[in-house]
């Protein structure tokens, strides 16, 4: 006879509704993780949620911290034509040959905050490779955070939809419905880790 919740014992049952429980406990608070890390200090500042997860994922490509800054708090410490000088250059593609056109700009507006002689801790923005920081564009998470992150839950993940897939599979809905619902959660990490799923891998792509 096929295994099916039912027929489990009953410790067995309890096992299989507190991790159920639990784990439906632990999703809420990823949720709420999510919201209050991620989300709500940006919906503050008048962001929808979907814009301020996407931010968070996907970054802010339409515009560098460079030109951020420029356009928003660091904005008051430039004239209007210095500002264009520097968006210009950032837009060109912030090329370490035109840097010398820009330099001239920050050392005098900037640099009595961002220096290492202004000995505040700020962001440096003295050379072209503190300010190439700065310059790049933002694409959300780095690869090298996209690679610590997913290795991780690539197993750990993998144990929860394991489990819960198993309980799920003891159930008793249609055999064509659990075979294709037990594989979505498995395509669906593929999807999102894979490149074009995942906005930091197109950092391997050439650029368009
Ligand atoms: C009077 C001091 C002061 C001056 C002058 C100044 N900044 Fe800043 N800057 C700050 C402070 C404080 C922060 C950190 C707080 C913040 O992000 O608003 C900061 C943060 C930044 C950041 C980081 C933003 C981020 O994305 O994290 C950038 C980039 C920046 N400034 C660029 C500039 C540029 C370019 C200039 C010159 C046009 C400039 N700043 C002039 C004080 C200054």
């Amino acid at each position: 006879m096929p295994m099916t919740l039912q027929t489990l014992s009953l410790p067995l049952k309890v096992l299989v509704t507190l991790f159920l429980l639990t784990m439906g406990l632990g999703y809420l608070f990823a949720l709420a993780y999510l919201y209050l890390i991620d989300v709500e200090p940006h919906t503050k500042h008048g962001m929808g949620l979907v814009a301020a997860v996407i931010m968070k994922y996907y970054g802010q490509r339409e515009t560098t911290r460079l030109e951020a800054a420029l356009g928003g708090p660091m904005g008051e410490y430039v004239t209007d034509s210095q500002r264009t000088q520097i968006v210009q250059w950032i837009r060109q593609g912030a090329r370490e040959a035109g840097f010398a056109r820009v330099q001239p700009i920050l050392t005098q507006t900037c640099a009595g905050c961002h220096s290492a002689a202004a000995g505040t801790g700020l962001p440096l923005l003295t050379s072209y490779t503190e300010v190439a920081r700065y310059t790049a564009v933002d694409l959300g998470q780095s690869i090298k955070s996209l690679v610590r992150v997913s290795h991780i839950h690539l197993f750990g993940i993998s144990f929860i939809f394991m489990f819960t897939s198993f309980i799920f599979v003891c159930s008793g809905i249609p055999v064509s419905v659990r075979t294709f619902l037990v594989a979505v959660p498995f395509l669906a990490i593929w999807l999102d880790m894979g490149p074009g799923g995942s906005p930091s891998m197109t950092q391997f792509l050439p650029p368009s």
